[in-house]
């Protein structure tokens, strides 16, 4: 890649952001494409954001991808964000469009779009198990509901915060087929009856000896499981390999994630073939 004086600037914001998988496959489709664009990961410490998002207009840099623990905070330094931005009140890229910030979040259509392509799964009228209530969790929710599921059984470490999120859906969504599960009865046998997807959107799956939330026999009744930890193959996962359920970790939803971002900056569609390549080159989990 030759840096040129008119070479476009895009990357992402993160504390920490060394472990970003994203420059990988970014900068490999504008490679690909004949792009004259960059993508450069910037560790931003959160005192410092609203700066690093001025710098974005000083530069006069494309756009910026925003993750952990700025994904809300962004939010105020922004001039325009898309619906799904309002009503989440999350953003994960920017786009400089002369000289205004427009935020988006792409992590749910992200998702949606890795369960269709890489998973041949239509969530359209199916029933899901969404374990976790963090940002996460409300992408993905939002957009399993525009993708007109049929409902929701929602669990999560901490009650209040499950709560929380069945309000946000009721209120901005007009969904009410939600289900509170409560953490300590999530692997009771009669929830597991009619349920098509499992989705984790939890952060339990990351570290070497985390637990399987959720029982094998459980697991077996599903059609389809998601797992959107990215860094490793959980125990989750393994579960549904050894049971010979059709499964997606998340690297898969990073690529559509980015994607989608890639298109908001360059206006071109996205090599999806050439950036998994890049990302499975390197890793494989
Ligand atoms: N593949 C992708 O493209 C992609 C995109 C975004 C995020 N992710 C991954 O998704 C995970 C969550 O991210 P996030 O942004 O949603 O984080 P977040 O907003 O901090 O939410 C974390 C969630 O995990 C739950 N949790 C944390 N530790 C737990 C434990 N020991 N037992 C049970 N539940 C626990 C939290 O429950 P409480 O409410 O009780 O705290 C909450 O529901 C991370 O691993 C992240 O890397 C992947």
């Amino acid at each position: 890649m030759e840096i040129k004086g008119t070479t476009k600037i895009t990357g992402v914001f993160g504390y920490p952001v060394s472990h970003s998988l994203s420059p990988l496959f970014q900068n490999a489709a504008f490679q690909h494409l004949g792009l004259n664009y960059v993508y450069i990961p910037f560790e931003v410490r959160p005192e410092d954001l609203k700066e690093a998002v001025n710098a974005i207009k000083i530069f006069n840099w494309v756009g910026i991808n925003i993750t952990i623990p700025h994904k809300k905070e962004v939010l105020k330094y922004l001039d325009e964000l898309d619906k799904t931005s309002k009503i989440l009140g999350v953003v994960n890229t920017i786009h400089n469009i002369n000289g205004k910030l427009k935020g988006y979040t792409t992590d749910g259509d992200g998702f949606i779009s890795s369960l269709k392509e890489d998973g041949k799964f239509n969530p359209e009228r199916k029933n899901v198990f969404i374990i976790g209530a963090g940002g996460s969790s409300y992408a993905i929710s939002g957009a399993l509901i525009k993708s007109k599921i049929n409902s929701i059984f929602l669990t999560n470490r901490t009650y209040e915060n499950s709560v929380k999120l069945r309000e946000h859906l009721i209120k901005n969504l007009k969904f009410k087929n939600i289900e509170i599960i409560e953490f300590e009865k999530r692997n009771d046998e009669k929830i597991w009856q009619n349920i098509d997807l499992l989705v984790n959107t939890t952060s339990v799956g990351m570290k070497k000896n985390d637990p399987l939330l959720i029982e094998k026999k459980n697991i077996e009744k599903v059609k389809f499981v998601y797992d959107i930890v990215y860094n490793r193959k959980t125990e989750l996962l393994k579960s549904a390999e050894d049971l010979k359920i059709p499964n997606l970790d998340g690297i898969s939803m990073l690529i559509y994630q980015g994607a989608i971002s890639f298109e908001i900056w360059t206006s071109k569609k996205a090599p999806i073939d050439i950036m998994k390549k890049a990302i499975y080159k390197k890793i494989k989990i």
